[in-house]
């Protein structure tokens, strides 16, 4: 019996209408667009509407992947939905979306990784459909984290964005030309996790709360543990970052992706930057650059993918996807 490998069928990405730019922050707290584009390569990002929830960015882009894959939501039996900013504490933002496609089996769950949590997601719909368990996955990474922002801080409220973004998986058997996600690294290290974190919870002070971050020491750890879970991918695979055709990281600062591909040798040609225009989006942000680079021509079938991602927790993870 050939082994299962979940391939990418399609892929579709969403942002909100409104857009809010550096010059719009310069007049709510004490910055300047040079600061903010010198710091990290953002020039604006995209908030939510009043009432405009998590899961309805997250439907959007799936209808939009759904649509590019050429299915019907009836196909989809399997839901991972990625978010640190789900519309209720319970239930899971996914079931909501669940819902609006019309899907009534199958299961749908969200899983919270923070900004790595996009990888996180793809690697569980992986093993899922290469178990056997589901046919065909929706992985959606989707964020508001205009919500938990602290609008009067200015060391955190420039940096993220709101946004959404979706994958087609199907499990297929092995052999169609090699396609497929190839291999999947996740860590964790909770000794970190007071220096990226939100101030409230359900269980901690029942309030939402605000993201506080130690931007230095996040920044100081980001381009070591990227480095090294996409050093893990090379060696399980024996690719390389001459062999890879689009490196799409984590869209959290540019100086971080630029000192990744550096220390990696990355081609900066290869490197799909999107944190200009919509910040961290956190786990929305992979599946956004995908369908950036997806979308203007770029990534083409039979590419070789790299991405990777590093949030609060500490949590980083890579995956090596032939498109
Ligand atoms: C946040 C980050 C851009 C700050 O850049 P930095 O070079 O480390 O800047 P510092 O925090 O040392 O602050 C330098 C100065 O800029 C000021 N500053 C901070 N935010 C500012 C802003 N938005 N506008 C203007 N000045 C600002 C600081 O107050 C400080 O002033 P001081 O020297 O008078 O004390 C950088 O640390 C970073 O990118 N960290 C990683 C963050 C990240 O990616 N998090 C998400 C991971 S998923």
């Amino acid at each position: 019996m050939s082994a299962i490998r979940s391939v990418v069928r399609g892929v579709g990405a969403y942002l909100p209408s409104r857009t809010l730019t550096n010059a719009d922050l310069a007049l709510m707290v004490d910055t300047s667009d040079e600061w903010i584009v010198q710091r990290t390569g953002i020039s604006e990002r995209h908030i939510a509407a009043d009432g405009e929830l998590t899961s309805d960015l997250a439907l959007h882009a799936a209808r939009a992947a759904l649509a590019d894959a050429g299915l019907d939501a009836q196909d989809i039996d399997l839901i991972v939905l990625a978010t640190s900013t789900p519309d209720n504490t319970f239930p899971a933002t996914a079931v909501s979306v669940q819902a609006g496609l019309g899907i009534t089996h199958g299961a749908a769950f969200d899983l919270q990784a923070v900004c790595s949590g996009f990888v996180f997601a793809l690697a569980t719909a992986d093993n899922f459909l290469k178990s056997g368990a589901y046919k065909r996955a929706l992985v959606i990474g989707a964020e508001t984290f205009s919500r938990i922002l602290d609008w009067s801080d200015r060391t955190t409220c420039v940096l993220f964005g709101d946004g959404a973004g979706a994958l087609v998986l199907e499990a297929v058997s092995e052999g169609e030309e090699g396609r497929g996600v190839l291999t999947t690294h996740l860590r964790s290290d909770g000794r970190h996790k007071n220096k990226l974190y939100v101030d409230g919870g359900v269980s901690s002070t029942k309030t939402v709360g605000y993201l506080r971050m130690e931007g230095r020491e996040v920044f100081r750890h980001a381009v070591g543990m990227i480095t090294d879970v996409i050093e893990d991918a090379f060696k399980a695979t024996g690719e390389s970052a001459a062999s890879i055709d689009w490196f799409v990281p984590h869209q959290a600062n540019r100086r971080i992706i630029d000192a990744s591909a550096v220390k990696l040798g990355i081609a900066p040609e290869k490197v799909v930057i999107t944190v200009d225009h919509h910040g961290n989006t956190s786990a929305a942000s992979i599946p956004l650059a995908l369908a950036a680079a997806y979308a203007d021509g770029r990534i083409k079938k039979g590419d070789l993918v790299l991405l990777e991602a590093m949030g609060g927790g500490f949590t980083w993870g890579s995956a090596l996807v032939r498109w």
